[in-house]
């Protein structure tokens, strides 16, 4: 084990975990596990939420925003994850690679890195941020990223491969807001009424639970091409039934477009102040001072994390792209390379970027390794991960 890498990718609804690439053709994480633990308010341990309904005591989310906030729940739910799902022996750790969150910080990474070594006893550690990683999973070092997560989107510039801080934006809303407000959208009186084309009521106009709105939100969220193609596709929008996973089957007509909307109009959808999304990325590149960098980002946009497989999506942030910059700068998505594996390369790009690169930092030299842990603190982690 002494020369393999776990990569792990810290989300605030999933931790991706899996071995690092041998060959770039291997696949994507091998394990997705929630990011939940539950806790029992009346004892000390903390257990993974891998089971919504039968697990005693309140569920609680370690990871909020792209942030650790329980350390204690974290290293609960890294110990599952590692050594249960992902079959580590102890005293045989090997190495581990952390696709880190934008905006993390050093001593959050330090913290990390004590972790890692004095409770997990790993043989070295090396750290890279989500958004350089999204870029290395296409193949690129430069570009602008935008990450579609849970409880917020990343936006952010990378040059030659390294992350430009002052361009960074973060919107506070992602999937669990489109979610809530898919939750919010069915339980509208008016969706019992007969439809205008002569069908039956909605169903349902009950309150869905977090999980079934979420497996009903990924079978029918998607984006319109416009803002004016979203106006008139929510008119003449027909009742359609989907059958989630567990059988369960819903009805719904327009809800499944406005969802996807609400990434282009946070305000007027979800009450969320501030930029959309090809505001946030516009402004991002804009700040950059060099005139030729700034047009290399705009020509390589990438739109990742797990809002990024809605139907639509990319075309509908591009096409809102090009209406705020100059036609000169040429607007363009990142194209993804055939290549790759995956047909979730987007919604991992994290992860998958993390184990492109693990190897072949492995071979570098470039992992932290115990001794210099030893010798230097914590601190250590920061001599080679940038
Ligand atoms: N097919 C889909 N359609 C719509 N949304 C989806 C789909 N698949 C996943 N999502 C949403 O993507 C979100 C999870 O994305 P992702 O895995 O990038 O988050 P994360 O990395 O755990 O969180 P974060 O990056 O915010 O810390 C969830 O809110 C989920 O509902
Ligand atoms: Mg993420």
């Amino acid at each position: 084990m002494a020369d393999a890498v776990t990569v792990l990718d810290i989300g605030s609804r999933w931790i991706k975990a899996g071995w690092a690439y041998n060959q770039p053709t291997d696949g994507e994480p091998r394990i997705l596990a929630p990011s939940a633990v539950y806790v029992d308010p009346s004892g000390p341990g903390a257990d993974p939420g891998v089971s919504t309904s039968s697990a005693p005591g309140e569920l609680q989310h370690p990871i909020r925003r792209g942030r650790i906030v329980s350390w204690d729940q974290f290293e609960s739910l890294a110990y599952y994850v590692l050594y249960e799902l992902m079959g580590w022996e102890l005293g045989n750790e090997g190495n581990i690679m952390i696709c880190e969150p934008v905006l993390t910080g050093r001593s959050d990474r330090e913290t990390m890195a004590q972790l890692m070594f004095e409770v997990f006893n790993v043989t070295g550690i090396f750290c890279q941020d989500q958004a350089v990683l999204s870029l290395y999973a296409v193949g690129r070092t430069n570009g602008l990223v935008v990450d579609l997560g849970h409880d917020k989107i990343d936006v952010a510039t990378v040059a030659e491969g390294m992350l430009i801080p002052s361009s960074v934006r973060r919107l506070d809303f992602g999937g669990a807001n489109l979610t809530q407000y898919l939750q919010r959208l069915l339980q509208d009186p008016q969706r019992a009424q007969p439809q205008p084309d002569g069908a039956g009521g909605l169903h349902p106009t009950q309150p869905l639970s977090d999980d079934d709105a979420e497996a009903l939100k990924a079978l029918c969220a998607r984006c319109a091409e416009t803002r004016a193609g979203f106006t008139s596709a929510v008119e003449s929008a027909a009742a359609e039934t989907f059958r989630l996973p567990d059988g369960q089957e819903f009805t719904v007509a327009a809800e499944g477009l406005r969802v996807g909307e609400a990434l282009f109009q946070p305000y007027e959808l979800l009450g969320v102040r501030g930029p959309n999304i090809a505001e946030a990325a516009c402004d991002s590149a804009a700040c950059l001072h060099d005139a030729l960098l700034r047009k290399v980002m705009f020509e390589n946009m990438l739109v990742v994390g797990g809002g990024s497989v809605i139907p639509g999506v990319t075309q509908r942030f591009l096409s809102e792209a090009r209406s705020l910059v100059p036609a000169a700068a040429n607007a363009a998505l990142t194209p993804i390379p055939e290549y790759m594996p995956s047909p979730n390369v987007t919604r991992d790009a994290a992860w998958v970027g993390g184990s492109v690169l693990a190897k072949v930092a492995l071979l570098q030299n470039h992992f932290i390794v115990k001794a210099e842990y030893d010798e230097a603190g914590p601190g250590a982690v920061h001599r080679r991960c940038a």
